[in-house]
């Protein structure tokens, strides 16, 4: 149970981007002081003390919750990014989205053995992005040590497509 009404923050768009879609616009919620301190506090404060060295967002609302987290954390952020946006040496996964495919990827360098890693997102809807995301982890060397969002939609399920591929623990705030 979250400390702060996260829900009266978030507004719901109806069919978009496309029909059928409900869009659960967190802007409100990243623009208010008090939503948007909590929302971090609350986040990093579930997983302190674990040892998590790397937190990994996912372009673009993933870098709002996920660098702050981060900093919160005392931990390195690692952008997970579109193609060709990142100008070294890639690691690239493709994933499912509620709305289209996509592919995303991190420098091939910016996790290495041993990085202890929070999947950090604004949002999980069907959990693509983020099994996406663990699994450059993954291929990288690192250990996934938790998946941190704001937002779950739980209607899309997307503990169980995580939870197909990770153990590890799932924690949402609304
Ligand atoms: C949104 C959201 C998550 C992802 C969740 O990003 O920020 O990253 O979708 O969906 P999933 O659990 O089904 O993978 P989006 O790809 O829309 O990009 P954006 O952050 O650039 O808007
Ligand atoms: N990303 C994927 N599905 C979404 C939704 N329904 N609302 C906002 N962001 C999303």
């Amino acid at each position: 149970m979250s400390k702060f009404d996260y829900a009266s923050l978030i507004v719901d768009i109806p069919d978009y981007p496309e029909p059928g879609v409900v869009f659960k616009d967190i802007t409100p919620m990243m623009a208010d002081p008090q939503g948007f301190s909590a929302v971090i506090d609350e986040l990093a404060e579930h997983f302190l003390g674990r040892g998590i060295n790397k937190v990994v967002g996912a372009e673009a609302r993933g870098f709002l919750v996920g660098a702050p987290v981060a900093y919160r954390l005392g931990a390195g952020f690692v952008p997970a990014r579109k193609p060709g946006k990142l100008p070294r040496e890639v690691l690239s996964q493709s994933y499912a989205l509620e709305y289209g495919t996509d592919e995303i990827q991190i420098h091939k360098d910016a996790i290495n053995p041993g990085d202890k890693v929070l999947i950090v997102d604004d949002l999980v809807a069907t959990g693509g992005t983020s099994v996406a995301c663990a699994q450059l982890v993954e291929r990288a060397g690192g250990t996934i040590e938790g998946f941190a969002f704001a937002l779950e939609l739980a209607f899309l399920d997307p503990r169980t497509v995580i939870g197909d591929h990770f153990d590890q623990e799932i924690f949402s705030l609304v």
